[in-house]
């Protein structure tokens, strides 16, 4: 069957209708299209406008959903429009267009408008909008105080001292009881009853909705999608196959485990290439040496930098021992690292500006400024890390965490199967000692669902081998923290003879993490006259491209030193 419900009465609706098809997703009301809100898009040649949708695309009755659209003019010919995504999930579709207009008309060849939207859960404009559960920081940071939620999980050696293990274990009751409050926090907000309208499977009917408006309801949709934007599209290109137009997929989410594992297993899999991409940042910084990379000694070599990375790991692990409101844990560490392996471009600045200030601030030398090593960049595609969000987000009135992530997470997400918390952070033990030794005990990460009160009334759980109306384009990075080439290469062997897969040689985060005019090429040709490239295809980065002073992607993997980290 192709996806099922919470609810057995749906069950069998479902089972017994063709649940997509064109007819399903109906054109309704037009899209007035006018300036954008001058509070998040500055730039005055992008338009706005909004379309109401079915809360519920079986249930009209349920109500209304409104979707906040923008759109860049095509600066050619137009052929039509392409849907972007920008993922997280739980990315502003109107902040990154309005950021990144020239680069999504540069690499879809300027020849549609560019379309992007704020899915629900997202933002002040759509609704049902963002997802708060608490009503500001400070009742998040009680609620929290005192557990692994706010300073991170300690561990040393790999996760292999059995007394980190027992501390961990020894919050799991505890931690267990808070994630089913919050659930129930959840379910009681504001946000509370529309949890089960927000998902993937509604996002990509309002998606055919809006294509159908813009360009009718026979047009085939062009999409580009990157990270959880490929979820987006490797469901939409199965649950609408004979809609696909040219399709993007960069950074791709492997749709099968999301559909048969939780979340939470899946993720810690999805991080098989981090350690490698923290390798590479070593490499690069000791090829360059002191004068390109602060965090370098003369002489030191990449498993040089490492022991001091580690020896830092280390001191801020005994201080948090000693005490527990130290200002940076080794979690934070870690996870200010975490937030290097999705963007190399930041790296000089990481090594150069924050991580001495990192040093200092454990060795105790300047007061803490997490607000600085934490950074926000305006352009992150990816903020899986609620502290790291704790930064205000679409709302002017409520400054807690945003839970729009794991909502649409564990909306998509299998059924509970009485996961405790323990088998939760058995499984971080386990992906730590395994998988990633840098970041496998990554804490908040906001994809354990098992604890998450509500599944979507829609969700599309299979099959993804479909026949599709056109081939599409998957591209990936040799190396990627969080969605790694076997995610790719399992799409494409889905897709079979309808997908042709790309590389691009490089680290990163989605191949726009680093430039390439090779793959740029690739997407125009393809976006503008269909034309495919060889399936296979390796791109290399632009060689200009500078990661060190000195140093581009190509020296820095032909460098990598065979040890494990
Ligand atoms: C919008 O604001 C950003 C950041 O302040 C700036 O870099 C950019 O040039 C502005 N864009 C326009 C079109 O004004
Ligand atoms: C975008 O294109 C439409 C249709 O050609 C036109 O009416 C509109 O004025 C254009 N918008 C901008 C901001 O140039
Ligand atoms: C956290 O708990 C400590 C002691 O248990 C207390 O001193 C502190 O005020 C609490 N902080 C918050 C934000 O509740
Ligand atoms: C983690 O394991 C790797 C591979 O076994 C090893 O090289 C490394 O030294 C370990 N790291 C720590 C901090 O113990
Ligand atoms: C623990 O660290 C906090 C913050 O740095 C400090 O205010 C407090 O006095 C320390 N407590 C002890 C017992 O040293
Ligand atoms: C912390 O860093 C931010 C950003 O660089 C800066 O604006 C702020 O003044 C700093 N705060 C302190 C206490 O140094
Ligand atoms: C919506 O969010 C923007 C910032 O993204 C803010 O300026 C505006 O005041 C918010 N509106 C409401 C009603 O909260
Ligand atoms: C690590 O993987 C091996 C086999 O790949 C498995 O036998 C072992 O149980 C795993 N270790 C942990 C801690 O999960
Ligand atoms: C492209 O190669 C992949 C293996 O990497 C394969 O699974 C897929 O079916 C191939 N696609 C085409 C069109 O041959
Ligand atoms: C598209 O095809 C036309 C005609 O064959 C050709 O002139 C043009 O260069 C192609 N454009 C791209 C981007 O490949």
């Amino acid at each position: 069957m192709a996806y099922y419900s919470f609810a057995p009465i749906l069950l069998l609706a479902f089972a017994s209708t063709t649940p997509y098809t064109a007819a399903s997703v109906r054109s309704g009301s037009q899209i007035q299209w006018g300036a954008c809100d001058p509070s998040v898009v500055n730039d005055t040649s992008l338009s706005c406008g909004f379309l109401e949708v079915p809360l519920d695309y079986q249930d009209p009755l349920v109500g209304r959903a409104r979707l906040a659209i923008i759109k860049a003019n095509a600066t050619g010919e137009r052929r039509g429009s392409v849907f972007f995504n920008p993922g997280g999930p739980g990315n502003t579709g109107i902040q990154v267009v309005n950021d990144n207009k020239e680069e999504l008309l540069e690499v879809t060849g300027g020849v549609y408008d560019i379309v992007s939207w704020d899915p629900r859960g997202v933002g002040n404009r759509t609704s049902p909008g963002e997802v708060f559960c608490f009503d500001s920081l400070a009742e998040y940071s009680t609620f929290f105080n005192g557990t692994i939620e706010l300073t991170g999980i300690e561990e040393t050696g790999n996760f292999t001292d059995p007394a980190d293990v027992q501390v961990l274990l020894e919050q799991a009751p505890i931690m267990q009881e808070k994630y089913e409050e919050v659930g129930q926090k959840c379910l009681h907000s504001s946000s509370g009853k529309f949890l089960k309208y927000i998902g993937t499977a509604a996002t990509v009917c309002d998606m055919v909705s809006i294509a159908n408006v813009l360009d009718g309801p026979e047009a085939p949709i062009n999409y580009l999608g990157r990270s959880y934007g490929t979820l987006i599209g490797s469901w939409f290109v199965n649950m609408f196959p004979e809609r696909v137009g040219r399709v993007i997929l960069d950074g791709v989410f492997d749709p099968i485990a999301f559909a048969t594992q939780e979340p939470g297993s899946t993720f810690s899999g999805q991080r098989v290439s981090a350690d490698t991409i923290y390798k590479a940042l070593l490499t690069g910084c000791a090829l360059t040496g002191p004068s390109g990379c602060a965090a370098a000694s003369e002489g030191d070599g990449p498993l040089d930098i490492d022991a001091e990375v580690q020896a830092l790991l280390k001191t801020a692990y005994d201080a948090t021992k000693d005490n527990s409101s130290v200002p940076m844990t080794p979690g934070d560490i870690r996870l200010a690292l975490w937030g290097e392996m999705y963007f190399p471009v930041d790296w000089s600045s990481f090594v150069n500006e924050e991580y001495p200030q990192i040093v200092q601030i454990v060795d105790g030398e300047a007061p803490a400024n997490k607000s600085r090593a934490f950074r926000k960049r305006s352009n992150n595609l990816n903020p899986l890390h609620r502290r790291k969000a704790l930064v205000k987000r679409s709302s002017e009135s409520n400054d807690s965490p945003s839970y729009t992530t794991s909502a649409i997470y564990c909306a998509d997400s299998i059924d509970p199967q009485g996961t405790t918390m323990e088998d939760v952070f058995k499984g971080i033990i386990s992906a730590t000692r395994n998988v990633s030794h840098m970041f496998g005990s990554l804490w908040p990460f906001p994809v354990y669902c098992s604890f998450w009160p509500v599944r979507s009334v829609e969700r599309y759980q299979g099959p993804f081998n479909k026949k599709l109306a056109n081939k599409i384009l998957i591209a990936s990075n040799l190396l990627d923290p969080i969605t790694p080439l076997p995610a790719a290469e399992t799409l494409a062997g889905l897709l079979g003879q309808d997908a042709v897969l790309v590389r691009q040689n490089s680290f990163g985060h989605t191949t726009v993490s680093a430039p390439s005019a090779c793959m740029n090429e690739i997407f125009i040709a393809y976006m503008t006259n269909g034309t495919l490239t060889a399936n296979g295809t390796v791109c290399e980065v632009d060689a200009d491209y500078e990661i060190f002073a000195g140093m581009n992607t190509a020296d820095i993997l032909a460098n990598m030193p065979s040890t494990d980290i």
